[in-house]
């Protein structure tokens, strides 16, 4: 199945739906991979920097306490790698350790992911950059083919776009890529007044607005959608049971919208909502039973000083020492 296919069975499931939703994969074409590169850098967007800060301050130790597992030099896999800026400080840290070490950057992003070989190639020579563009399965299976024991790097709060129940079997997934004496580390973004959360999924400038409306913009360019961007608004909102902030997409007015590749016509209610996004906020006990829903034991967990993100270092239950 391609790309086209995928996002078009996506869509068409979606939007056919009771309760309309798109798929977040479905933010990352290359303008949308653009827009979030724009979103981490935000005043209002603090998740990026504070787990930036995490591994500046932290990077030594994450890197000394799977290198101790490990026995042996690890193979680091980002999954939705993006442009990998974040990784730097903590890939410079595992070459300090063990010298040369390869990387695997994967992302459905071709652009974002040829952005991170390009830049570490020239910034991190000692890096052996294998690149994967595809979904979490085409870079499960790469990592599968390589030897020895591999560090899984799931940051960003990107957990927090899954359910609680595919989380947990993501992470089993990311177990077994491990293996036994590797790690994965995985960054959660913490709960937190939302004064300071809701401007972070709806700033200042629209970038985030423009980033959940340039899903419909895809399904413009992609499947021959006629989607008028101006008769949708933006919506982040909370969710207290669930613990999320949720993104929508909010038609103004009463509408049909015209699909022509997948042939439908898909009708709004003014006020109708499409559900894009649910980034869940995590407390302790709740990545807890996420690990150990996974068969994975927590190492160890890096909070930055404003207590705003956490990152916790986790392996295979049955070997965690
Ligand atoms: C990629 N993911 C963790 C981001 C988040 O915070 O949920 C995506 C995002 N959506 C709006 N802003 C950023």
């Amino acid at each position: 199945m391609d790309d086209r296919h995928t996002a078009a069975d996506a869509v068409r499931a979606g939007l056919t739906a009771a309760r309309k939703s798109l798929p977040p994969f479905l933010f990352y074409d290359a303008e949308g991979s653009r827009l979030f590169d724009r979103i981490t850098e935000l005043p209002e967007y603090y998740l990026t920097r504070a787990e930036h800060d995490i591994f500046a301050a932290h990077g030594d130790a994450m890197v000394a306490a799977a290198a101790a597992r490990a026995g042996g030099p690890l193979t680091v896999l980002e999954l939705g790698a993006g442009s990998a800026t974040k990784t730097e400080v903590l890939l410079r840290a595992l070459v300090r350790r063990q010298g040369r070490t390869r990387f695997v950057p994967a992302d459905v992003s071709p652009e974002a992911v040829d952005a991170a070989a390009m830049r570490l190639a020239c910034t991190a020579p000692e890096l052996d950059v294998r690149p994967c563009v595809g979904t979490h399965r085409d870079a499960f299976a790469m990592a599968r083919a390589l030897d020895g024991p591999v560090l899984v790097l799931f940051i960003g709060s990107s957990i927090g776009n899954y359910d609680d129940g595919p989380a947990t079997e993501l992470l089993a997934e990311m177990r077994g890529v491990a293996g036994d004496r590797g790690a994965v580390l995985l960054g959660t973004d913490l709960r937190k007044p939302l004064d300071v959360l809701l401007p972070a999924y709806d700033d200042a400038a629209g970038v985030t607005a423009a980033f959940n409306k340039n899903v419909l913009a895809r399904i413009n360019g992609e499947l021959g959608g006629r989607f008028d961007l101006d008769a949708f608004r933006h919506v982040a909102l909370w969710n207290d049971e669930a613990s999320s902030v949720e993104m929508h997409l909010e038609s103004l007015c009463a509408q049909r919208v015209r699909i022509d590749a997948l042939e439908m016509d898909v009708a709004f209610e003014a006020g109708e909502r499409i559900h894009t996004e649910s980034s869940h906020k995590y407390d302790d006990a709740r990545v807890a039973r996420l690990l150990e829903g996974a068969g994975l034991a927590r190492l160890a967990v890096y909070r930055d000083d404003a207590e705003r993100f956490a990152v916790h270092l986790a392996g295979a239950a049955s070997t965690a020492r």
